[in-house]
C-alpha cells in the first residue's frame, strides 16, 4: 500500500491532470489540496476530452474524490464542472466527491479584486487567471476568509458577508476604480450554492485517515508548479499557495509519514503562461513550432503558452524542494522531428556558472542558459508503447535527463490519451 503525491515540477500544464488520471486506476482517492480553479487538468480518454479546474483527476476513473481544506473554492465554478461531468454520465454525487468543511471559498469580490488589481498594475501586472485565488488566500492568511463550514450557517454567512463587503466596496471602489458589490445577491447566490452543496461536505482528514488506515491507496494531487510556489517560485510572478509536495499534508490534513512516493510531473520542454522570467525560452521558429505542436494554449484562460528547451536547474531544483522519488516526463512526442534537442545543463552568470536556481529574479534575469546539444530523431512516438521500441536517440536524451538530475524516470507520455504512455514502475504497485 502507498500513497503519493504528484507535483508538477515547472511552471504548471506539465501534463498532471493525464498522470493523476492514469494511475488513479491504481488508487482508491484522489485529493486537491491547494490551488482553485486557476488549474486546468487536461485528460483524455478514448480521443475524449475533459477538463477539471476543481474536482481532483480521479473524477473519471470513478474513485473517491476530496477538495481538500488547502484548496480555495469558487462555488459556482464547482457546481458547473460537477453538472458538465455528470451531464457526460459521470457520477459526482455526494459519496463520490467530498469537500472539506475548513476549505475558504472564492466569492465574488475576490474575483473583482483580482482583475481589478491587475488592470491598475499596467505592464506591471502578474498575469493571473482572474479567478479570484490571490484575494481568497489573501483573506485567509488575515484571518476574515468565508469557509464551507460558515456557508452551512446562514446567519453567520450573512454576517461575515456584510461585514467584509463594507472595507471590500470602499477598496473596488476608492483604490480601484472598479464596479462595488451588493451583500444581499451575493447571500442569496450562496445560499442556493450551499443548498447544492451541503451533501458533499465534511471533515475530509478524518475521511482521509480512515482511508488510510483501511489499507486504500491516496493520491495527492498537486496544482500549478514548483516554480510558482509561493515561497519557493519566482516571486512574485508566483501563484498564491505552497504547491511543493510538502504541502499535501498541512492541505489535506494528513501527516507527512504518511507519504511514500513523490512524483514530479517534467513536460519534456519547458513552457509558462503570465509574466515572470524564463532563462530558456525560446522566441525563435522551433519555440513556435514546439507551441504548435503541443497545442500549447492555457486549458483555464486559453492564453498562448510561452515554449522553451528542458532547463535541468529548475528541474534539480525541483528534485530538491518536493523530495521527488520519481519522474513522469509527458510531450516526448511534441519534440518529435527536430533535427537536435536542447538541454539547458546550467546558467552562465556573469561568467560564472550557476547550477542552483537563484531566488533574485534580478539575478535570474541575467542568466543566460548553458546548453548540451543531443541529436534529436524523426519517428513518429505517439503510437510507442514499449520501452524498447523508442528511437535509440529517445533513450540517449532521457538517459541524460536521469543523469543530470540524479532521479528515475518511472512513466514516459507520448500523446494527451491515456493509453499514450509507457509505464516503467507504477508507484503504486
Ligand atoms: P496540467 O495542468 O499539468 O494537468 O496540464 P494541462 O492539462 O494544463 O496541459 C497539458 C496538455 O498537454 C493537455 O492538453 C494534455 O491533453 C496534453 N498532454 C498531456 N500529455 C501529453 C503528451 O504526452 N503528449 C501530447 N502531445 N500532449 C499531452
Ligand atoms: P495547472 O494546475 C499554469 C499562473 C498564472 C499566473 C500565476 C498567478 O493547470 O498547472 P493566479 O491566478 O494563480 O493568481 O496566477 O500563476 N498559473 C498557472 N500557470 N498552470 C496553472 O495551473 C496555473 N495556475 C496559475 O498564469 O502567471
Ligand atoms: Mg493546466
Amino acid at each position: 500500500m502507498a500513497n503519493i503525491v504528484i507535483v508538477g515540477t515547472q511552471w504548471g500544464d506539465e501534463g498532471k491532470g493525464k498522470i493523476v488520471d492514469l494511475l488513479a486506476e491504481t488508487a482508491d482517492m484522489v485529493v486537491r489540496f491547494q490551488g482553485g480553479n486557476n488549474a486546468g487538468h487536461t485528460m483524455v480518454v478514448g480521443g475524449e476530452q475533459f477538463i477539471c479546474h476543481l474536482i481532483p483527476s480521479g473524477i473519471l476513473q470513478q474513485k473517491t474524490c476530496v477538495i481538500g481544506n488547502g484548496v480555495v473554492v469558487d462555488p459556482a465554478v464547482l457546481l458547473a464542472e460537477m453538472d458538465a461531468l455528470d451531464s457526460r454520465g459521470i457520477d459526482v454525487g455526494s459519496h463520490r466527491l467530498l469537500i472539506c468543511e475548513k476549505a475558504h471559498l472564492i466569492m465574488p469580490y475576490h474575483r473583482s479584486v483580482d482583475h481589478a488589481r491587475e488592470k491598475f498594475k499596467g505592464d506591471k501586472k502578474i498575469g493571473t487567471t482572474g479567478r479570484g485565488i490571490g484575494p481568497a488566500y489573501e483573506d485567509k492568511a488575515t484571518r476574515r476568509g468565508i469557509r464551507f463550514l460558515d456557508l452551512l450557517d446562514p446567519e453567520v454567512f450573512s454576517e461575515k458577508v456584510n461585514t467584509i463587503l463594507d472595507e471590500k466596496n470602499f477598496y473596488l471602489k476608492n483604490y480601484l476604480s472598479a464596479e462595488t458589490l451588493d451583500p444581499k445577491q451575493i447571500i442569496v447566490q450562496y445560499q442556493d450554492y450551499a443548498r447544492r452543496l451541503a451533501p458533499h461536505i465534511t471533515n475530509i482528514s478524518v475521511v482521509i485517515d480512515t482511508a488510510i488506515k483501511n489499507n486504500q491507496q491516496v493520491m495527492f494531487e498537486g496544482a500549478q508548479g514548483t516554480h510558482l510556489d509561493i515561497d519557493h517560485g519566482t516571486y512574485p510572478f508566483v501563484t498564491s499557495s505552497n504547491t511543493v509536495a510538502g504541502n499535501a499534508c498541512s492541505g489535506a490534513g494528513i501527516g507527512p509519514k504518511q507519504i511514500n512516493d513523490v512524483i514530479g510531473i517534467v513536460k519534456a520542454y519547458t513552457t509558462r503562461v503570465g509574466q515572470g522570467p524564463f532563462p530558456s525560452e525560446l522566441f525563435d521558429d522551433i519555440g513556435d513550432r514546439i507551441q504548435e505542436k503541443g497545442a500549447e494554449f492555457g486549458a483555464t484562460t486559453g492564453r498562448r503558452r510561452r515554449c522553451g528547451w528542458l532547463d535541468i536547474v529548475l528541474l534539480r531544483n525541483a528534485v530538491r524542494l518536493n523530495g521527488l522519488t520519481g519522474l513522469a516526463i509527458t510531450k516526448l512526442d511534441v519534440l518529435d522531428g527536430l533535427e537536435s534537442v536542447k538541454i539547458c545543463t546550467g546558467y552562465d552568470y556573469n561568467g560564472k556558472q550557476m547550477l542552483d536556481f537563484p531566488a533574485s529574479l534580478k539575478v535570474l534575469g541575467d542568466c543566460q542558459p548553458i546548453y548540451e546539444t543531443l541529436p534529436g530523431w524523426s519517428e513518429n512516438l505517439s503510437g510507442i508503447r514499449r520501452f524498447e521500441d523508442l528511437p535509440e536517440n529517445v533513450e540517449s536524451y532521457l538517459n541524460r535527463i536521469e543523469t543530470l538530475i540524479q532521479t528515475p524516470i518511472d512513466i514516459i507520455s507520448v500523446g494527451p490519451d491515456r493509453d499514450q504512455t509507457i509505464v516503467i514502475r507504477n508507484p503504486f504497485k
